[in-house]
């Protein structure tokens, strides 16, 4: 797993994402952050594989029991987190992310895509450690 992931841990209600931009690795904000928030994301954005493990994140919205592919995640998160997914993956999953375009729009809604929210502008050695035990 490569910087900055690796410090961060999931939540099912997170504060931020993941996406490359211009070749940099950005932590973006989803929400203004207080001094001293834990910075998490949805480990399912971009998410592949076949995973699965029991959520501790304490969110109202916690999933419980995750698993990493993101075509797993129910289809109205697939469709909260689309504007958020990386370039790499919209490539490498086209084909499912087009069949869920294609039902969200049988539905009569459009779903706007691009760069979301603002990036986190503090440097990892601040981030907090994690509560979690790994
Ligand atoms: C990328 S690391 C996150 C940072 C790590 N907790 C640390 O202290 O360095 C991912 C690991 O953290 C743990 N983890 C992160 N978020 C979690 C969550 N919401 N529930 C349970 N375990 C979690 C899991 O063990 C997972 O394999
Ligand atoms: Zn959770």
């Amino acid at each position: 797993m490569q910087w900055p992931e690796r410090y961060i841990n999931h939540s099912c209600d997170p504060n931020s994402y993941v996406k490359t931009v211009s070749g940099r690795r950005l932590v973006i904000a989803l929400r203004d952050l207080a001094d001293g928030d834990e910075i998490t994301y949805d480990y399912c954005i971009n998410g592949d594989g076949a995973t699965t493990w029991f959520c501790h994140c304490g969110a109202a919205r916690c999933r419980r029991k995750i698993h990493s592919d993101f075509f797993h995640l129910p289809i109205e998160l697939q469709l909260e987190y689309l504007p958020l997914l990386d370039d790499w993956f919209r490539a490498e999953r086209a084909t499912e992310l087009n069949q869920l375009r294609a039902a969200r729009a049988g539905e009569g809604a459009e779903v706007e895509e691009g760069f979301q929210g603002s990036e986190v502008g503090i440097e990892p050695c601040r981030w907090r450690r994690s509560r979690l035990s790994e």
